[in-house]
C-alpha cells in the first residue's frame, strides 16, 4: 500500500485546474524562491514553484534551507486568518494560499525535512483553517488542502508523525469534517483518522477513553449509514480499515460487539467494496465474534478503565 498515490487519496486532490506546465531549469527555481523575498512577486513565486513540483523531487529541501522562505510561506498562511471569522475570503488570497499548503505538503512529503516540520510545529498553523465551516468553495478547497498535509505527513507511516499529532486536536478536527464535509474531505479526513487508529499508540489513545472511543464510533456508524443511499468505495475502504484496527483493541472490540452498526451488514454497501476491503470487512467480522481470544492487545497498563 505505501506509495502508491492511486490506493491513497492524498495529493492532486484539489489541483484538477492547475495546467501541466513544461520543466524548468534549475536556474528557474532558484530565481523563484529568491522572488519569494520580494512582496510583489511573491505569489506569482508560489504558483510557479507549485507548478515546478512535481520536477524537483528535492524541492522541499531547497525551500527548507533558503533563508527567509519558512517565515514568508507562514505569514502568507497567517494573513489570511483574519478572513476566516467573519467568513470574507476572495478567491485569489484563497489560491495563493492553496499554492503555500501546495509546498508546505512538498515539506511533509519529504524524508528528510518531515521531521523538521514537525519540530517547528508546523501542522498547527493549517489548524484553523480546518476548524472552519463555512461551505462555500473557497472554504472547502482551504480544508481540503490543509487535509492534503496532514495526510502527507501520516502516508509516511512514521511513529513520530502520530505521536506529534496526538498531541494537538486533530482528532476532533478531522471527525467534524468526516461528519461535514464534501465526500473528498471526508476521505481524506478518514484516512488520516485510519493511519492514526492504524499506529499502536495512536490506537490506545482513543481507547484510552470512553468519550474518545465513543466520538469515534459515532462519526464512523454516521458515515456507514450516509453510504446506504449512495455506497463510496474509496471512502467505505478506510472506513473497514478504522473499524478492524479498532477491532484490535480489546475495549474498542467489546463495544463494537455492544453497539454494533448493523447498516454495515447492507447489501449495497457489502458489494461496493473492493476485494482487499471485503476481505478485511470479514476479518472485522470475525474479530468481533471471536473477541478476545484472538490474541487482541490489551489495555496499555497504567490507562485507567474510565
Ligand atoms: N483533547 C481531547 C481529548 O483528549 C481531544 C478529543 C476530542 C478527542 N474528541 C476526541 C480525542 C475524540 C480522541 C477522540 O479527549
Amino acid at each position: 500500500m505505501k506509495g502508491s498515490t492511486k490506493e491513497e487519496p492524498v495529493g492532486g486532490e484539489a489541483k484538477a485546474t492547475e495546467k501541466v506546465v513544461p520543466k524548468a531549469d534549475m536556474d528557474t527555481i532558484v530565481r523563484l524562491i529568491e522572488d519569494i523575498k520580494v512582496p510583489t512577486r511573491r505569489e506569482s513565486a508560489f504558483s510557479g514553484l507549485c507548478q515546478q513540483k512535481e520536477y524537483y523531487p528535492d524541492l522541499a529541501l531547497y525551500l527548507w534551507h533558503s533563508v527567509g522562505t519558512i517565515s514568508a510561506l507562514l505569514q502568507e498562511i497567517i494573513s489570511l486568518y483574519p478572513h476566516l471569522s467573519p467568513p470574507n475570503l476572495t478567491a485569489t488570497a484563497t489560491n495563493n494560499v492553496c499554492n503555500v499548503l501546495t509546498l508546505l505538503q512538498s515539506l511533509a512529503s519529504h524524508n528528510e525535512t518531515r521531521s523538521l516540520f514537525l519540530n517547528a510545529h508546523i501542522p498547527l498553523f493549517l489548524y484553523p483553517f480546518l476548524n472552519t465551516i463555512s461551505k462555500s468553495k473557497s472554504f472547502e478547497y482551504l480544508r481540503l488542502t490543509s487535509l492534503g498535509v496532514i495526510g502527507s505527513l501520516v502516508k509516511a507511516d512514521d511513529a513520530a508523525v502520530i505521536k506529534f499529532l496526538l498531541q494537538t486536536e486533530i482528532i476532533p478536527l478531522c471527525l467534524r469534517i468526516m461528519e461535514r464535509g464534501t465526500d473528498l474531505s471526508k476521505i481524506v479526513a478518514t484516512f488520516i483518522l485510519q493511519k492514526i487508529i492504524s499506529d499502536g499508540e495512536g490506537l490506545n489513545y482513543i481507547c484510552e477513553t470512553a468519550e474518545r472511543f465513543f466520538a469515534v464510533s459515532t462519526v464512523l456508524h454516521t458515515l456507514v449509514k450516509q453510504q446506504i443511499k449512495s455506497p463510496n468505495t474509496r471512502l467505505l475502504k478506510h472506513i473497514v480499515r478504522c473499524y478492524l484496527k479498532l477491532a484490535e483493541n480489546s475495549r474498542a472490540n467489546a463495544g463494537l460487539r455492544d453497539n454494533f452498526p448493523e447498516e454495515l451488514k447492507d447489501q449495497a454497501i457489502i458489494q461496493s467494496l473492493d476485494d482487499p476491503t471485503r476481505h478485511q470487512y470479514d476479518q472485522f467480522i470475525l474479530l468481533l465474534t471471536s473477541g478476545n481470544s484472538f490474541g487482541i492487545s490489551e489495555r496499555p497498563p497504567g490507562a485507567s478503565p474510565k
